[in-house]
Order: structure tokens, then C-alpha cells, then sequence
């Protein structure tokens, strides 16, 4: 089965690429000749995961998925969460992210936290969507240089090492995606 993966971030595509079953062709926007920065307007990562998709399958008529993703921080009640590209503003890095969870979180004694995705897929007109949760906390000074986003600050549970620590393979032992996307599979087997 071929599905567009309505995304431009070539990590989400080597991450979600490294777990999903043999048979199931993923194509990326650019190689599916769609150069749009598909926006995410919405208050829920469910309502951004499934407004991408449904861009996409109206534009191409061809199965796809998206999906949103956003770091949720018990200690600072859920943000950055789907703010998490744009916590320190627009257009601005994930090193500036970084840097402004670490100066809110540096007066809180709970660093606990959770990656949290939502995937939408729509098929022959159909959405479902699929979750993953990877809980963990946030450390106070950056490790490793692997990786994108928050990975450098993030240790999920069961491990000592930061997800920037991890190569792709690794990060998947524990990842939110790989959960969701582990959804995804079972689910078109089902089909
Ligand atoms: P998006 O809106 O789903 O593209 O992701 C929002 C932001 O969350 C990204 O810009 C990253 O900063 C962060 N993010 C998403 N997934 C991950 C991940 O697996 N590790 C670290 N940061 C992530």
C-alpha cells in the first residue's frame, strides 16, 4: 500500500520509515511534487493531526496520514503542547524552544513530562486516528547532538539517555511516534 505522509520534517519521515512493516511505501510531500507548509491554526494536536490530512487527501485524492506532536510538561499544566514548534515564537529554532523550557521549568521541582502524537489517516475518505504517549522528564542541561526538537533535554523512562543520545533505531525502542505509528500498522493490517 502507498500512503503520502503529509509532513516536511525528513526526521518524523526516518523515524516513522524505521518501524512501519515491509509493503507499506510511505512518500513524502516533496516526493509526491507538494511544496506547501501545511499550517496547524488548531488548540489540539488532534485538530491540527487531522485539518494536515485532510489538506492533503483533497489536494491528491490518494491515502494519506499526518501527524502533530507536542511535548507536554506536568509542571507547567501541559505546555508547551501544541504550541511546542512555536513556544518561543514564531519562526524561531528548536534551540530557542529549548532555552525557554529551561528557564520556566527552572524553579520547578517536577520535570516530569510526555511526548504525545496523534496521527490521522485517511483512507478512501475515512479518518482514524492513532496516539502514542512517551513518558519521561526533562534534564537540566542539553546531551547529545542527534535527533530534533526537545530530544536534547528529554530522558524517557527506562532510559539514561536523552533521545538526542539515541540513533533512530534506539529512540524507537521508547518513542511516541513509534507507538502511534505501531497503531497505524495494525490497524491497515486489519483492512
Ligand atoms: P509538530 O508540530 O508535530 O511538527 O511538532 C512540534 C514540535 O514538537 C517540533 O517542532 C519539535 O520541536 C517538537 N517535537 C515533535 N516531535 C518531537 C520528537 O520526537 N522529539 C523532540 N521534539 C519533538
Amino acid at each position: 500500500m502507498k500512503l503520502i505522509f503529509a509532513t516536511n520534517n525528513q526526521h518524523k519521515v526516518d523515524e516513522i520509515r524505521a518501524v512501519l512493516a515491509e509493503g507499506l511505501e510511505i512518500v513524502t510531500l516533496k516526493e509526491a511534487g507538494i511544496d506547501i507548509d501545511i499550517p496547524e491554526p488548531f488548540h489540539t494536536l488532534e485538530e491540527n493531526a487531522s485539518a494536515k490530512a485532510k489538506t492533503i487527501y483533497e489536494m491528491t485524492a490518494t491515502n494519506c496520514f499526518s501527524e502533530d506532536t507536542g511535548l507536554e510538561v506536568v509542571s507547567l499544566n501541559g505546555e508547551p503542547g501544541v504550541k511546542s514548534a512555536r513556544y518561543a515564537g514564531d519562526n524561531r529554532s528548536f534551540d530557542a524552544n529549548i532555552e525557554k523550557l529551561l528557564i520556566n521549568l527552572a524553579d520547578k521541582i517536577d520535570r516530569t513530562a510526555q511526548f504525545r502524537t496523534v496521527i490521522s489517516l485517511i483512507i478512501d475518505g475515512k479518518e482514524t486516528q492513532f496516539e502514542g504517549i512517551c513518558k519521561g522528564k526533562i534534564i537540566e542541561n542539553r546531551k547529545g547532538g542527534q535527533g530534533f526538537g526537545y530530544d536534547p533535554v528529554f530522558i524517557p523512562e527506562g532510559s539514561t539517555k536523552t533521545f538526542a543520545e539515541m540513533d533512530t533505531k534506539e529512540k524507537g525502542i521508547f518513542s511516541h511516534r513509534r507507538i502511534a505509528t505501531d497503531k497505524l500498522v495494525a490497524f491497515l493490517n486489519k483492512l
